[in-house]
């Protein structure tokens, strides 16, 4: 069975049974609290927490998953990958325990054609039921189904959600194998391929059970790759019909054989399966990064690089093997992912540069690393600050330089470089500030339970009544709130919009018989729940009371137009500058907003007048703006654009503008074009590598904004006494003229100080047969004090000392000496003489043998420091 039908056969199976059949979603979660995609549950996690209520209770998907927590093993085992698609079953509050085994047996047996004989299952430590399940709904006898504990059994996202104790289907792939006794004693013969999770408990970031969850749920996976292992009867997930073009694809580009050598094996493997989980990580917006998802990916990037070098491919001199990988992985796997041949153009400019990158990184990385290894006493371990360097300067990943240490059968100071790293991430967590109330997730649920989730009425009316549903604080819910208090309120009904979308919340005022609040922000407190961070400005409120909320219109008004013009902005640069400019983020706030996308280079000034003037000329032609809700299969039948890591429910809101743009958005927009006025790009600047960041402003803002630029305009034509739209050409001439007189007055000092030098040649003092020159002369820069000193030793006979010194023009001293050659052969330099003198006038000396500078604050005891540096000469010189 290829794996389309084993994802379709998958899918049916589970539509037959009721469910609703989901895309995949991004793998950029839209979830804070996790990095990456980890499993099918992570976008339904809502659901099972009981903060959202699922279209249908019982759904079936296939998603595609990142996991790096074991990378080491990837390309050493049979079965681990950083990437893989899990096909999932799963049920909110619906079937349980019993329906899910008896589906899964049925499935594996009956559709998948596994042999019953040769299925194991296992099960958490005491879950009596779960077991006694497999005996009475399947043919699996006691003797293959094994208890283990929370370790193997019991699955949570490793982050604050939900968890369960789980059971797992393995399959026995025979004595070729290795040893039999079922999955507790080996789980590569007993390869695992599904597992159920049963869903109840709510769990703390560190793992404590904290509660049991509103429902109990199902939540399943099945390993696409694994599922082929087993029916397509190959050794292991490299030689499925997923990865056999890969690996061919890495054996042409090292000219290394498959199945000759195992760490040639590996590497082959590593160079494959990293290219496919790159170009999937870029696909959905994941750009190369020091940090978080996007420091992952770079990572993955790099250890494919690395064992390219392995391979003999010369990745250091320049030779591209990601590029021709990353074209296989496209024409490969898009007809089972479309969005990789959609993006191809962004995935290969991007893996081209970091190919780049760190081909010139690696060449000096490697010889870094010979030489501090040349520097290792035997048995002395690689130093974790030794790591920590090659990691902060030459961007290698640990376990790149772990790897090429135990090459040279080296250990690492790992310990060392964790802590060092931690020290770093400190540093970087301090220089953030810190805001937001601090409000827990559990207030907010207790909050819940008194309102329940919010209607946003806010697209129709400005203004409604509404109810003081929960009063919140940082130590939990309140009764009431008093003049000056700090509070949330949270309302079943709103026309306060929550930031979210990139639109910043909106702002106003909520009244109540007793009282009035000030709200400075609306955001959303759990998926669904609005929650409005104001203060009690006159009275006081209390829970229950009727209210009038009032969104302040005139800010509503001009984010809506930002809004607005983010989406003509974002349709004109993928028109104009090519479909890989996807919005990767936007922030639409009263006036003014900022929009990034991913692109090769700065966008040119012509560039981005020409983007202006399009967006403008969309602006006057005045669309209509209209808002419509559709399901998600018809908005992409439309042609609407979903943005990066938006994950959208069933029904979602299309957001159109004349023929210009179609966009998934929740957000509030102008009625029509013209109301946005006019858009102003003030800036364009890069914000990583290959991210650029555009910031404009529109409606009054940018009028303002022309207003001023006119003055300036106005005034500099004034001060050249020319037309405004000379003043260019004005100011370049002027530019030039200015350049050509400076270089002429250097000519004339130059002279004038060559001049000079021949006359105070002649006021060489001589002592002890050695000529010193001695002289102040102020106003000069570091150059000219330079070459005057050089010149006049020119016109002494050796042994002669020159020292001179300047009194600059920001009150600062500056000292230069320069000695003819013997004197460097009789082991005196030119900085030694300089040194005391240097410390006079509050500075340092540097320089070579025979010629030396010094500078300090202390401008006033230049002279002291002359006369410092003279007798430093002669005690030196005559001492050697
Ligand atoms: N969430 C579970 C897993 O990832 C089952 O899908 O294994």
């Amino acid at each position: 069975m290829d794996s389309r039908s084993i994802r379709e056969t998958f899918l049916d199976f589970f539509v037959e049974r009721g469910a609703q059949r989901y895309d995949s979603a991004s793998l950029i979660p839209n979830d804070p609290s996790l990095l990456l995609t980890i499993a099918g549950m992570v976008p339904f996690k809502a659901y099972f927490m009981g903060d959202a209520t699922p279209p249908a209770t019982r759904a079936v998907s296939y998603q595609k998953c990142v996991r790096t927590n074991d990378i080491e093993n990837v390309g050493h085992t049979t079965r681990h990958l950083s990437f893989f698609e899990m096909l999932g079953n799963f049920s909110f509050g619906d079937y349980f325990k019993r329906d899910a085994i008896r589906w899964a047996y049925e499935l594996a047996v009956e559709k998948y054609q596994l042999d019953p004989e040769r299925i194991w299952v296992t099960v958490y430590t005491d879950d009596d039921e779960t077991a006694a399940i497999w005996l009475e709904e399947t043919a699996i006898p006691a003797e293959r189904i094994q208890r283990l504990g929370a370790d193997d059994n019991y699955w949570w996202t490793h982050a604050a959600g939900p968890g369960g104790p789980n059971t797992e289907m393995y399959y026995d792939r025979g004595d070729a194998y290795g040893q039999a006794g079922g999955p507790a004693v080996n789980d590569e013969r007993y390869l695992e391929f599904y597992n159920l999770v049963f869903m109840q408990h709510a769990l703390d970031d560190d793992g404590t059970i904290l509660g049991e969850l509103p429902a109990k749920n199902v939540d399943t996976g099945l390993g696409l790759e694994r599922m082929a292992v087993l029916l397509q009867d190959v050794d292991n997930v490299f030689e499925t019909d997923l990865f056999r073009p890969l690996i061919s694809a890495a054996e042409t580009l090292s000219q290394v054989v498959y199945g000759q050598d195992s760490d040639r094996d590996v590497s082959l493997r590593v160079l494959a399966e990293h290219a496919r989980t790159s170009a999937f990580l870029i696909a959905d917006g994941v750009l190369p990064a020091k940090d978080g998802r996007g420091y992952v990916l770079r990572r993955l990037l790099r250890r494919a690089l690395r064992h390219a070098q392995l391979l003999g491919v010369d990745v250091a001199e320049g030779t591209a093997v990601l590029v021709p990988m990353i074209d296989t992985v496209i024409a490969t796997l898009s007809p089972l992912y479309p969005e990789l041949a959609d993006q191809q153009v962004l995935i290969t400019r991007i893996v081209a540069a970091e190919e780049r990158d760190f081909g010139a990184r690696l060449r000096s990385g490697l010889t870094r690393i010979d030489t501090l290894v040349d520097s290792l006493k035997p048995g002395e371990q690689l130093s974790g600050e030794a790591a920590f360097e090659l990691h902060d300067t030459y961007g290698f990943p640990i376990d790149l330089t772990l790897e090429i240490a135990a090459d040279q059968g080296l250990a690492v100071d790992r310990d060392r470089f964790v802590v060092l790293m931690e020290e770093q991430r400190d540093r970087a967590r301090k220089s953030v500030k810190r805001g937001g109330a601090g409000v827990g997730v559990e207030v907010y649920r207790d909050a819940l339970a008194l309102t329940g989730a919010t209607t946003f009425v806010g697209y129709e009316e400005l203004a409604s009544e509404a109810t003081i549903g929960a009063l919140v604080a940082t130590g939990g819910v309140l009764n009431e709130a008093s003049e000056g208090d700090e509070v949330e309120v949270l309302m079943p009904r709103t026309p306060f919009y929550a930031e979210g979308g990139g639109q910043v919340g909106d702002q106003g005022i909520i009244e109540t018989e007793t009282g009035r609040l000030e709200v400075l922000d609306t955001q959303l407190a759990l998926d669904g729940v609005t929650t409005h961070r104001a203060r009690v400005v006159a009275g006081e409120v209390r829970q229950g009371q009727g209210a009038y909320a009032t969104v302040d219109g005139t800010l509503r008004a001009a984010t809506a137009r930002s809004h607005s013009a983010t989406h003509l902005l974002h349709a004109t640069i993928k028109e104009l500058l090519g479909p890989h400019a996807q919005q990767a983020g936007s922030l639409v706030s009263p006036g003014r907003f900022r929009f990034d996308f991913p692109h090769f280079a700065p966008v040119s000034g012509e560039e981005l007048a020409h983007i202006e003037a399009v967006v403008n000329a969309r602006v006057l032609a005045d669309p209509y703006v209209t808002t419509q809700v559709m399901s998600l299969a018809d908005a992409k039948d439309a042609g609407a654009v979903a943005n990066f890591g938006d994950k959208y429910g069933e029904v979602v809101r299309v957001v159109t503008i004349g023929d210009y743009s179609k966009e998934l958005c929740g957000g509030t927009h102008a009625p029509r074009g013209a109301t946005i006025g006019t858009i102003a790009v003030v800036k364009e600047e890069s914000i990583g590598s290959n991210t650029r960041r555009i910031e404009a402003l529109t409606g009054e803002d940018a009028l303002t904004f022309f207003g001023k630029e006119r003055i300036v305009a106005q005034d500099v034509a004034r001060l050249l006494d020319v037309p405004t739209d000379e003043t260019v050409d004005r100011v370049t001439n002027l530019i030039k003229r200015l350049r050509d007189a400076e270089k002429q007055l250097a000519t004339l000092r130059e002279a004038g100080l060559a001049k000079q030098a021949e006359t105070l040649a002649k006021t060489a003092v001589q002592h002890d047969g050695l000529a010193l020159v001695k002289h102040r002369q102020d106003g000069l820069s570091a150059d000219e004090l330079r070459s005057l000193a050089l010149s006049i030793r020119s016109h002494l006979a050796d042994p002669a000392v020159v020292i001179v010194g300047t009194f600059t023009n920001d009150a600062k001293a500056m000292l230069v000496t320069a000695v003819t050659p013997s004197i460097v052969d009789g082991g005196v330099t030119a900085r030694d003489i300089l040194a005391d003198a240097a410390s006079c006038v509050g500075g340092g000396a540097g320089g070579k043998g025979d010629v030396a500078q010094a500078g300090g604050r202390d401008g006033t005891k230049l002279d002291e420091a002359l006369t410092v540096a003279v007798n430093a000469a002669h005690t030196l010189i005559t001492r050697a």
